[in-house]
């Protein structure tokens, strides 16, 4: 019989290409998403994708009532994914209240349901940002963690506490938490892919719509920080390497193959590139000359950091396979195929 999985957020950008990538492994895919920040029609992109089309129950984990009622429908549940979050930095700042509503009643949720109903096994969507400027680069996973600089990134330093109370407290529950560097691009097929709401934060969507002519021009936050082209560097990862690492942490959970109850991996390539290198690959590989300024520095922007991926090469036997220059193909595709669509 097939395991099933919960996806919880698996319509959004990284939730729909894990779905995709357990699908293709052979695993029945249930998501939970309150389409908050994504749309239903993804599930039947999930379905051209992998010709399977995932079960979608549309609610909000803060509402503890119908999780109760999901996990009594669903009473074969092998494991949980948890990306359901907001993750807008800089909103977070403005509706700090919101955030931690959203993203630590959902978790508390998920975790009390986990115990009452037996579910063992929670992989949990996680960020470099809990380190802040590290002193030492590349940063592992024991590096000392910073005070956030938003609320969004204290929700995840909180959630990973509250995850790792829970495995200490209740010896059955096992968890992950995977603390992703920058994900960008989309899947090959330009099916899914980042759909920020408004104005991208991030900068390849910002990059993409820009060079689509969207945006007048991109904006680059500094170029007098300490390195060597004097804008920021940050570890740039494709979105579906970054998927497949869930699935590999579903299986070492299902396998009993955890070493300790409560186990945290830096997922990222090991390898920092700046902003002007960022736009460098996009115009190599689009063939369009960005239009940007140089403007001042973002308020709570790290200098620079990158990951060392050594415990999650090896334990994981994970790495990321797309260079930076094919994960800026697939989100400029997916730009191009997206607004086609739209226009
Ligand atoms: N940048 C620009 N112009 C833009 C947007 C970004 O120059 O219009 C620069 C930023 O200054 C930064 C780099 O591009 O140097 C990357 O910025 P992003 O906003 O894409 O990503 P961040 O590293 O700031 O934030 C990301 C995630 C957060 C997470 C954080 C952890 O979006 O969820 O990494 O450090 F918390």
């Amino acid at each position: 019989m097939k395991n099933k999985i919960l996806v919880t957020g698996g319509t959004g950008y990284i939730g729909s290409h894990t779905s995709v990538e357990l699908i293709k492994e052979g695993f029945d895919v249930v998501i939970i998403d309150n389409l908050y920040n994504s749309e239903a029609e993804i599930i039947d992109r999930i379905h051209k994708i992998t010709g399977v089309k995932p079960v979608l129950e549309v609610f909000d984990l803060c509402d503890q009532e119908k999780l109760d009622i999901f996990f009594k429908k669903y009473n074969d549940i092998s494991a949980i994914i948890h990306f359901a979050a907001y993750k807008a930095v800089g909103e977070s700042v403005n509706k700090p209240l919101e955030y931690y509503r959203n993203n630590l009643l959902s978790l508390v949720n998920v975790l009390d349901a986990m115990k009452r109903f037996g579910v063992s096994d929670l992989v949990f969507s996680s960020s470099c940002t809990v380190y802040g400027q590290p002193e030492k680069l590349p940063v592992t996973e024991d590096a000392p963690l910073q005070p956030a600089t938003s609320p969004y990134g204290n929700t995840k330093q909180i959630g990973e506490a509250i995850i790792r109370d829970t495995t200490v407290s209740d010896k059955n529950i096992k968890a992950v938490s995977l603390r992703y560097f920058n994900p960008i691009g989309a899947h090959p097929s330009a099916l899914i892919g980042e759909l920020p709401r408004g104005v991208p934060e991030n900068l390849v969507p910002y990059i993409t719509q820009t060079a689509y002519g969207l945006r007048d021009e991109l904006k680059v936050f500094g170029n007098d920080y300490d390195t060597p082209d004097g804008s920021c560097i940050r570890d740039y990862l494709h979105v579906v390497d970054l998927a497949k690492a869930h699935v590999v942490a579903v299986k070492r959970l299902i396998g009993r193959r955890n070493k300790t109850n409560y186990e945290v991996f830096n997922l990222g390539t090991g390898k920092g590139v700046s902003v002007l290198e960022a736009i460098k690959s996009f115009e190599r590989v689009s063939g369009i000359k960005l239009k940007y300024k140089i403007t001042g520095r973002r308020a709570g922007d790290i200098e620079k950091i990158w990951a060392d991926p050594s415990f999650a090469n090896k334990e994981l036997a994970w790495k990321t396979l797309s260079s930076l220059d094919e994960a800026m193909k697939t989100a400029w595709d997916w730009e191009k195929n997206i607004r086609n669509k739209k226009g």
